[in-house]
């Protein structure tokens, strides 16, 4: 097949969220801390009404009845998450009655799972099987998506909740660059679930920021060589090739640093490569162990790379600082922010690289090359115009949902209390869980 890609995509994310001021006030933290520390507005929470399976719900059908795809058409689901109800029955298997009236059980791929990299390994999987002696002809859709909830604490802000559905294909408007990809993975202990009994993640915040930042530097460096191995060739590659580079975000203000961090990685290769490096030169003496604690170089790199962020990075992130993590979905809804915040007049025939990081750590940078018309894709997707129809509620309210899901997250026989007239229409919501942990769902 040629031209394998993203077809379309599509978000959910719940009808809540609490404002990151008025969470500043309530957690009585200094006014700034979440706003402009983190660099987040709003975050987007769901109580015991929404589970894992019932938002990827929400997203694979609001998808198939908005771009008009039958399930029939569907040869692969894959799906990526790291919110986890159940130790062996997959998220997938639960979208599988989603397929029942179609008729077609015949749909390969199953959960892919390592903290916020789950969505991307997914991806992979829909666009090699395309690209295989085992594809049939038929589409594929990846499902990325997370319930992001933190201990009440220093993480608890940035939570957040979403899901992105992708119809991968062939003839795609966006079309995976083969084989330009930077992968780096290591093991390391900043961000884990080891705790079964319990929704939230072990963290080790700090060392989970540097993990981030160290395998920007392995997955970039490892992409370029690819760029200078497969790419148009002449001068060296660096971020000049990249016209769009979407990022996980954990909270925007770590995409600002992430940006930097390639600006950083740029300057290593050729110090002498651009004007803008000669008021950074003195960092060159810097090892680059030693870099990851230095504050002024982060901020002379941050300075260095404003205009860079603003052009090639800041479109594309209107849903992560509305919402918050998505964990797995997070650098998708990066994607479809960029899509509905730029018009196909300047994407067209542009680059759009994605760094995805899964805490653990897996980490790849990989690119997109923007082949045809995106308009369609923005005007379903309506980003800011489904943003906006959310409604607000006290940080009070945020954490009685909070306690709600922390109490009743291993619940047997249980009768969700969570108003559904909440719920935007169309959305999947739990009705009961019985004896034998099997879940009931609704939609409205
Ligand atoms: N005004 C402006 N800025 C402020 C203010 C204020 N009033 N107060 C603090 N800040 C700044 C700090 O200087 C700091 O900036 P810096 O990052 O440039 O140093 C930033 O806000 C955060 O403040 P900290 O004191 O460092 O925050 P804290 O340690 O309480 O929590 C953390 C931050 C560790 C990231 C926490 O939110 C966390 O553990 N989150 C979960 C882990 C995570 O998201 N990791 C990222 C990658 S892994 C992943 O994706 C899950």
């Amino acid at each position: 097949a040629e031209n394998i890609g993203v077809r379309a995509i599509d978000v959910y994310f719940p009808s809540r969220y609490v404002d990151q001021a008025e969470l500043e006030q309530h957690d009585g933290v200094s006014a700034g801390k979440y706003t402009i520390g983190l660099g987040q507005s709003k975050m987007a929470f769901c109580d015991d009404r929404e589970d894992i399976s019932s938002v990827c719900m929400t997203a694979v059908q609001g998808f198939m009845e908005k771009f008009n795809v039958s399930y029939s058409d569907i040869g692969r689901l894959e799906v990526g998450t790291e919110t986890i109800i159940d130790k062996s029955k997959s998220t997938k298997t639960a979208l599988m009655r989603l397929f029942e009236e179609s008729g077609n059980f015949s749909v390969e791929g199953i959960d892919t799972t390592n903290a916020c990299y789950g969505g991307t390994s997914a991806l992979f999987n829909a666009c090699q099987w395309m690209d295989s002696a085992a594809w049939d002809g038929r589409l594929a859709l990846v499902v990325a998506g997370d319930i992001a909830v933190y201990a009440s604490g220093n993480a608890r802000p940035s939570g957040g909740c979403g899901v992105t559905c992708i119809l991968v294909g062939p003839d795609a408007p966006l079309a995976l660059e083969f084989p330009l990809r930077g992968t780096f993975m290591e093991h390391i202990y900043d961000f884990y679930k080891p705790n079964m009994s319990s929704e939230f993640p072990t963290v080790d915040g700090p060392l989970s920021v540097t993990s981030y930042v160290r395998a920007v530097d392995h997955a970039y460096t490892a992409y370029l060589d690819k760029l200078d191995k497969f790419g148009s060739g002449g001068e060296a590659a660096s971020l000049k090739d990249i016209d769009y580079l979407v990022f996980h975000s954990p909270y925007t203000k770590q995409v600002v640093k992430g940006l930097a961090r390639i600006a950083y990685n740029d300057f290593m290769r050729a110090p002498e490569s651009s004007e803008v490096f000669a008021e950074v030169q003195q960092f060159k003496e810097v090892s680059r162990e030693e870099s990851y604690g230095n504050k002024v170089l982060e901020k002379a790199f941050i300075d260095l790379s404003k205009s860079a962020f603003a052009a090639k990075t800041e479109p594309s992130l209107l849903a992560a600082r509305n919402i918050g993590n998505m964990y797995t979905a997070s650098v998708f809804f990066g994607l479809a922010s960029l899509l509905s915040e730029v018009p196909y007049a300047q994407l067209e025939g542009k680059r759009v690289a994605l760094f995805s990081y899964g805490s653990g750590c897996a980490a790849s940078l990989y690119s997109f090359r923007v082949r045809a018309d995106t308009k369609a894709i923005a005007d379903t997707i309506r980003l800011r115009e489904r943003l906006e129809l959310r409604t607000k509620v006290s940080p009070v309210e945020f954490e009685r949902a909070m306690e709600l899901r922390e109490k009743t997250h291993n619940a047997q026989e249980y009768e969700p209390v969570g108003n559904v007239d909440d719920l935007f229409p169309g959305t999947y919501y739990l009705q009961k869980i019985d004896s034998m942990w099997r879940r009931a769902y609704g939609r409205t």
